[in-house]
């Protein structure tokens, strides 16, 4: 793996256009999808990203034919499955994995998919995924640290609640979703998630032929179908890349015109950020974001959606250590996901971190200093932070960024960023 770091000088002002890149978090389950139907399907939009790259590895590993065309677009040949089986040394880098079970089981009526592992912002179970999948109908055991999951009669459709102690589950929702698409009869999953990304999929998985009503609602009814065909379809923008680039713009006090983002899939963060004085106007395929005053402070809980993303709690946790004023930033979906706040505090952010909260102390300047990329998110705050820094931040382990932000610094260095990259 790359040990890239890099280097970046602030304070700066960002101003320009910024396009935002397909979902990763919609791609990934879509990718899966293509398991249902034998046949090819064509991908359009997704992001190259590592997590893009091992998914697509993963689909090779079971047999597929997976290819990036010249124009981006990923065509998935899923004609023959050799092996339904998502092995641990795919898996355990990158959790996503597990949303191959559901269409494994679905098609073959037998999947085996290493249960996943530990995970740098905190414990993550599968048991609601395994608890949805045993509903309807398949026999499900733990066997050398793999999953395996049996539907010998075949999979039934049956009325499902997929609510945990934190809420409803994406990927849990996703894998569910699927397999219930060639189940026999119909399905209710209640307390479905109702991410863009879970309503992206359904979208998808309709256009293959499959019969999902209520999408975009915590009740989602799924009417068993015999066969689906290969999709061609286009995948959403990604909104936490969207709400990180705002963040970038408020941090800076700069003004970007962020393109290609659906505002709808960020009424929370654009409620947010308007509360602590940032401007964002609608225009076009995307909205200007545009901040001259040093921001107020706020108080944030993460929550499933419409609520606000977890997957922002980091960038607006950067972005608030430079307020006016104390705010309260509260983590309701991964009660442990603050590595950031220690790296933040080496930037001389004022946090105090109180079992799932963290007290943020305005400050009236972050200082650089040399800081450690963790997740994905965790690590873009840490970029957000450097930018508005001053002097030079040095960021190890970059490839936590590439997770989730294609070539970050080719797409910020435009509209006025100073970063620069080094191999180790
Ligand atoms: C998805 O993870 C995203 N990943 C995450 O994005 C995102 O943070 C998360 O949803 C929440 O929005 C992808 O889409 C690939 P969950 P997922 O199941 O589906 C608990 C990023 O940065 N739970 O919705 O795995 C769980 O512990 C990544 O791009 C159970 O208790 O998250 C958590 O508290 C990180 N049992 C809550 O539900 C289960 O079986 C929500 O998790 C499943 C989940």
């Amino acid at each position: 793996m790359a040990m890239d770091i890099f280097r970046i000088e602030g304070p700066v002002r960002l101003s320009g256009t910024v396009a935002v890149n397909g979902s990763k978090n919609a791609s990934l389950p879509i990718m899966a999808a293509a398991v249902l139907a034998p046949g090819v399907s064509v991908l359009k939009g997704a992001p190259q990203l590592s997590d893009i790259f091992v998914f697509s590895q993963l689909l090779t590993d079971i047999g597929c034919k997976v290819n990036r065309r010249p124009d981006g677009s990923i065509t998935i040949d899923s004609t023959i499955i050799e092996k339904p089986v998502g092995e641990y040394d795919i898996v355990r880098r990158m959790r996503a994995g597990i949303c191959i079970l559901g269409p494994l089981l679905a098609r073959r009526g037998k999947a085996e998919v290493s249960m996943p592992g530990g995970c740098a912002i905190g414990y993550r179970p599968v048991d609601i995924h395994l608890r949805g999948l045993s509903e309807l109908g398949a026999q499900i055991r733990l066997e050398n640290g793999y999953i395996v999951a049996d539907a010998g009669r075949g999979l039934r459709g049956n009325e499902i609640f997929l609510g945990g102690p934190f809420g409803s589950t994406v990927l849990g929702t996703a894998n569910v979703l699927m397999a219930a698409t060639l189940a026999k009869g119909t399905t209710v999953i209640e307390s479905a998630a109702c991410e863009p990304e879970i309503t992206d999929l359904a979208h998808c998985l309709n256009s293959m032929g499959a019969k999902i009503s209520g999408i975009g609602s915590p009740r989602l009814v799924i009417e068993g179908v015999n066969k689906l065909q290969p999709f061609n379809y286009r995948v959403i923008p990604d909104r936490i890349e969207a709400g990180t680039f705002m963040a970038a713009a408020a941090i800076t006090k700069g003004c970007l015109h962020v393109n290609n983002c659906r505002l709808a899939d960020l009424m929370a963060v654009v409620d947010k950020l308007r509360s602590i004085g940032v401007t964002i106007e609608a225009e076009n395929s995307g909205c200007i974001v545009a901040c001259s005053v040093r921001v107020h402070s706020a108080d944030i809980t993460t929550q499933p959606y419409p609520g606000f993303p977890t997957d922002l709690q980091a960038q607006f946790m950067a972005l608030l250590a430079l307020a006016e004023g104390n705010s309260i930033i509260i983590e309701k979906i991964f009660p442990d996901r603050f590595m950031h706040v220690a790296e933040l505090s080496r930037m001389a952010a004022n946090l105090r971190k109180e079992g799932s909260a963290v007290i943020v102390s305005g400050v009236g300047k972050l200082i650089a200093a040399p800081v450690m990329a963790s997740d994905l998110r965790a690590s873009a705050a840490l970029v957000l932070a450097a930018l508005a820094a001053e002097g030079e931040t040095v960021i190890n382990r970059v490839y936590h960024i590439d997770r989730g932000y294609e070539k970050i610094e080719q797409r910020l260095n435009p509209v006025g960023a100073k970063i620069t990259r080094e191999s180790d």
